[in-house]
């Protein structure tokens, strides 16, 4: 942060800094872990393209709205609505925010965790001529390993609550500049390589080729909880990086930017997944759709398949495990803003509270695949996923949405996002969509969350 806003907030250094934040903590585990096994498990291309339209649609709206609030009341979830709509009650809704992210902080912290364990594993060559059931094998052992997955957990929330407690800019900033991009071009490499795998073509058209008769309310709910879940939405981080904003960008084109690149990745990541899967002899979706290892057991499958894979696997499991860490100091930041602005805590203790916190909810959670008999037959993980990663967002951000239309106001919200966007072209859209479309969306498919959960 190179500059202090009027309220003495910190400012992010540039616009390019920003979208690089913001597109860190959009594109982590969401895009590539989470976004390939929905594909899965809601049956292929339908859900792909009711996830694009969900991020087009409802993702951007919500996203401009969020950051709209955040730069306008400079504050965190709890305070922005205080601040905008004091004695209101709104508040609470912040505080729904909060808990949000430390729960799913606390088991989105597990996978990080897995990552980190999968970067040792590839360095000691366990991937060396990997079959799929080799693979599978390896995932399983080592997540019904309590002491190996709990001590990779513990691993990722220490350097989260470290990089948090430094402070925004030292954290942040320096990571996502440099590593979002190389992601981005090994992906790529890795999507050419999956592509050129003989039979991958059935993987092609399972992930493109949409078969109508597969839409249901289920596969719209889930692509619209995935749009928030891979856009960090519906739970006050974008309104705690729009306060970071200078008056001086532009909302609408950064917000264009997280999307795109976000979805971009989630794309690439299903490429690359997909058609491996599909090329290997005797595997089909029915196979590996309930398992949450889906990418961990097909990544190494393409890794192995590359000349220097060794190195391929090496740089991968390098940048998934900072694309994991810039979104989990994205969700660790909320709630340490919140004590921090409502509360007057030190940044240092408020990140080892609530790091603290978040590894202690998170144990069941690690526990719940494989470790202990108990948790997993309860489906611990999943029913955190379901609630948290799913229902709340969904809620949290239907609430931004009836408090910015009709608590704050379309107009001060346009004159905000119009600041630093003077032709701001999708106007007329995002006012349709903030109005009625996102909202009644969202509310249609949680009324149908009963059908949707069976
Ligand atoms: N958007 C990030 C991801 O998809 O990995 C981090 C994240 C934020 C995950 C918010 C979940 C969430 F609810």
């Amino acid at each position: 942060m190179a500059e202090k806003s009027i309220s003495g907030r910190g400012t992010w250094g540039s616009k390019i800094a920003f979208i690089l934040a913001a597109a860190g903590s959009a594109i982590g585990l969401g895009s590539l872990w989470r976004f390939p096994l929905m594909v899965g498990r809601m049956g292929g291309a339908v859900y792909v393209f009711a996830y694009i339209l969900a991020v087009f649609f409802i993702g951007f709206t919500e996203m401009l709205a969020e950051l709209a609030i955040g730069r306008y009341s400079q504050k965190n979830p709890v305070g922005a609505f205080e601040a905008i709509r004091p004695g209101s009650g709104w508040k609470y809704l912040g505080y729904t925010g909060v808990i949000t992210t430390i729960a799913i902080l606390s088991y989105y912290a597990v996978v990080a965790g897995w990552a980190f364990g999968y970067l040792y594993k590839t360095i000691f060559g366990l991937f060396r001529n990997v079959t799929w059931e080799s693979s599978a094998a390896i995932f399983d052992r080592f997540v019904s390993n309590s002491w190996e997955s709990l001590f990779c957990f513990l691993i990722v929330m220490g350097i989260t609550t470290y990089i948090i407690s430094r402070g925004i800019q030292a954290g942040i900033e320096r990571f996502a500049k440099v590593l979002m991009p190389l992601l981005f071009i090994l992906m790529i490499f890795l999507a050419i390589r999956a592509l050129t795998l003989p039979g991958a073509g059935k993987g092609i058209a399972f992930y493109l080729k949409p078969d109508l008769a597969k839409i249901d309310v289920k596969v719209l709910f889930f692509a619209i909880g995935q749009a928030f879940y891979s856009l960090s939405l519906g739970m006050g981080i974008m309104i705690t990086y729009g306060s970071y904003i200078s008056k001086r960008e532009n909302l609408v084109s950064s917000a264009g930017w997280v999307c795109f690149s976000t979805t971009l990745v989630a794309f690439l990541a299903g490429i690359i997944i997909y058609p491996t899967l599909f090329a290997t002899p005797g595997l089909t979706p029915e196979k590996f759709a309930p398992s949450l290892g889906l990418m961990f057991q097909t990544i190494p499958l393409v890794i192995a398949k590359l000349p220097g894979g060794f190195l391929f696997g090496f740089l991968f499991f390098i940048l998934l495990q900072v694309a994991a860490l810039t979104s989990t100091i994205s969700l660790l930041e909320v709630p340490v803003a919140f004590l921090i602005d409502e509360h007057n805590w030190r940044r240092s203790k408020a990140a080892l509270f609530l790091g603290g916190i978040s590894f202690f909810l998170g144990i069941p959670s690690a526990l719940s695949v494989g470790a202990s008999t108990a948790l997993t037959r309860f489906g611990f993980f999943n029913k955190m996923d379901l609630l948290f990663g799913n229902v709340l967002l969904a809620i949290g951000g239907l609430g931004v949405l009836i408090f910015l239309v009709y608590f704050w106001g379309i107009k001060p919200a346009l004159e905000e996002i119009r600041t630093g966007c003077p032709r701001f072209r999708l106007q007329p859209l995002w006012i349709f969509n903030v109005r009625f479309l996102a909202p009644l969306a969202i509310l249609i498919l949680l009324i149908f969350i009963k059908t949707v959960t069976k």
